[in-house]
């Protein structure tokens, strides 16, 4: 099978990881990619969000099945122009990408689903905003309409600091506080039927304990020994499964990953949002966990054939994914900047999120530099392989989390 896979992040490099791992594909590419994808795979210097560009590519190269991973290409509808091709796309069209284009969207398709979610009001002007601020009171949480990259969500106790934000954005979100650990689960969808995989957990805020403004996510680990036992197939019941059978009745249907933020409230499970592909740096984490073949899993979604999949196949291990960013990340990163120590670690892997080889040399070139991945036999051992990856890597000014996983290895310990 010949792959081509769009994109250039860490989850991009995962991605190509695992479908490299697979012994049925012969070929695989990956447009644009990034140095340590290029290790991988040929890489194409094409603009992914350039859906000709992309189609004649993935013609050019009588590509058996298209993988997009970021939203940006879903949302331009890069994935309806590949399938009126004839070729196999994972990644849903552009009509079906609005449930992570549009918060308000998403919202519409939980309503007519039954899927539980926050409480919510759509606002677009300062009398709007300002009453559904007062409606629910602090703590504050007001969310951009559109893609925002992570960032266009802010929860506070200061009203005015919400206000102003609700007014930045024009067009916002503004609902109800979900208290409770949140928790991710990605759905394979092929349209109709929908395989949950095992739950992950990211870090959002920029700081140890959860400080500072929210990122693209800071690290991740995954399985969640905390988590209640069936809550992957509690989380198909409520909230997958109805929402690929609403997605369809509407004739948008959704092929691809549907990837459910869940709040776990003392009330049960709800959706903090839906996004249209995997997540980062979860993916970091599950997919060097899953044992089951990824590019024929992706494959028999992008062609309606995931009825007949058997369940998917975990290995026992765990996982915790550290991201290293640059000096400044989120609000100002500073790039260009070398990087080197990436030596290779038995148990871990450095995926390359943004970086750049420049005359030899590798450097930074986005916020989120590497997204490091230690396994091991439960959290604690996972997360010392993570952390003893990252310490040699020197990159001036870069930062990152040192707390990641560390109260679900404690409890993982003590359990
Ligand atoms: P989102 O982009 O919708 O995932 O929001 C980013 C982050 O903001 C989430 O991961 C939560 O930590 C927080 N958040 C979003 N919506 C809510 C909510 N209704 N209640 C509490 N926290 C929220
Ligand atoms: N991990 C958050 C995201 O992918 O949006």
């Amino acid at each position: 099978m010949k792959v081509l896979l769009i994109g250039s992040g860490a989850r991009e490099h995962a991605l190509a990881y695992s479908l490299k791992s697979d012994p049925a594909v012969t070929e695989l590419h990956v447009a644009p990619g990034n140095p340590g994808i290029g290790e991988l795979a040929t890489l194409h210097q094409i603009n992914p969000l350039d859906a000709s560009a992309v189609s004649d590519l993935a013609q050019r190269l009588t590509a058996d099945l298209v993988v997009i991973g970021p939203e940006g290409p879903l949302v331009a509808g890069v994935s309806d122009a590949v399938r009126a091709l004839g070729i196999p796309v994972f990644g849903p069209s552009q009509a079906a990408a609005q449930i992570e284009g549009s918060k308000s969207f998403a919202k519409e398709i939980m309503a007519s689903a039954g899927v539980l979610t926050a409480h919510s009001f759509t606002c677009t002007n300062r009398d709007e905003m300002e009453r559904a601020l007062d409606f629910f009171g602090s703590p504050f949480v007001v969310k951009n309409d559109g893609l925002a990259a992570g960032k266009g969500v802010v929860v506070t106790h200061d009203r005015g600091k919400a206000l102003t934000h609700a007014l930045e954005c024009g067009t916002v979100v503004i609902e109800e506080f979900l208290d409770g650990p949140e928790i991710s689960i990605f759905g394979i969808s092929d349209g109709v039927n929908v395989i949950g995989m095992e739950p992950a957990q990211d870090f959002k805020r920029v700081f140890d304990d959860d400080q500072g403004p929210n990122t693209g996510g800071m690290g991740a680990y995954s399985p969640l020994p905390w988590a209640p036992k069936d809550i992957v197939e509690r989380t198909e019941r409520e909230v997958l499964i109805p929402t690929i059978r609403e997605m369809a009745a509407r004739g948008t249907p959704f092929v691809g990953l549907l990837y459910a933020g869940l709040a776990m409230t003392s009330r049960g499970i709800r959706v903090i949002e839906f996004n249209a592909r995997f997540g980062d740096p979860e993916t970091e984490v599950l997919l060097p966990r899953l044992k089951t073949p990824l590019a024929g899993l992706l494959f028999a979604a992008a062609t309606g054939n995931l009825a007949s999949q058997p369940p998917l196949e975990w290995s026992a291990q765990s996982a915790v994914t550290v991201v290293l960013a640059s000096e400044g990340y989120p609000d100002s990163p500073q790039i260009g900047r070398e990087i080197s120590g990436l030596d290779k670690h038995e148990s871990s892997i450095i995926f390359h999120a943004g970086t750049a080889r420049e005359s030899g040399q590798l450097r930074s070139a986005g916020g989120r530099v590497l997204a490091i991945t230690g396994l091991g036999k439960n959290l604690s051992v996972a997360r010392a392989a993570a952390y003893s990856a990252i310490t040699p890597i020197s990159l001036v000014g870069s930062h990152y989390r040192k707390d990641i996983a560390l109260k679900a290895s404690i409890a993982e310990m003590e359990a």
